[in-house]
């Protein structure tokens, strides 16, 4: 019997950074962690774009040691302070190429614009760690490819 999946949303952008109301993705994503997927979602932040900030942020969280997922939000795409995949690239230990593969060709049904995200994903540790898009839209689709078929039930079943 797995247990209950521990979970932190990171946002990554430069204006929730000062305004953090202008957060939807963050929210929206806990949201769905914690009521639709049954998660336990018990850390958000947010962060500026900002490659050191970002890197710190992930690697706190890997350290505690207590938590098995962390999804960020924003920064993937081609805009020049887009840093976030190469932030989290830079600290993985092992890259899931099968999961940027799943995120994308599932967006890529729903839109071709898909193709501006970055992402990566791999491991860091016992942590799973993916970079989502910024925008509501883009999270609802990416963590729909993600929940389905108990993926990261299993994924962090491994990382135990
Ligand atoms: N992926 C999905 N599933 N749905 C979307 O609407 N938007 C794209 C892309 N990925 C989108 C998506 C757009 S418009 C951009 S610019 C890139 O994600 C990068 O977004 P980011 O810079 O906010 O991370």
């Amino acid at each position: 019997m797995s247990s209950t999946i521990r979970a932190a949303v990171l946002t990554v952008s430069d204006t929730a950074s000062v305004d953090a109301t202008a957060d939807r993705s963050g929210p929206t994503l806990k949201a769905i962690l914690d009521a639709q997927a049954g998660f336990r979602c018990s850390e958000t932040g947010i962060v500026p774009d900002d490659f050191d900030r970002i890197q710190e942020t992930v690697k706190q969280w890997c350290d505690r040691g207590d938590i098995d997922l962390i999804i960020t939000t924003g920064g993937t795409g081609f805009g020049l302070r887009d840093v976030t995949p190469e932030a989290v690239k830079g600290l993985l230990e092992r890259e899931a190429p099968g999961l940027v593969h799943l995120i994308l060709s599932t967006s890529l049904k729903h839109t071709p614009l898909a193709a501006l995200s970055r992402p990566v994903a791999g491991t860091i540790r016992n942590t799973l760690i993916v970079t989502f898009p910024g925008s509501v839209k883009a999270v609802k689709e990416n963590i729909d490819s993600l929940l389905y078929g108990g993926l990261l039930e299993h994924a962090t079943e491994y990382l135990t």
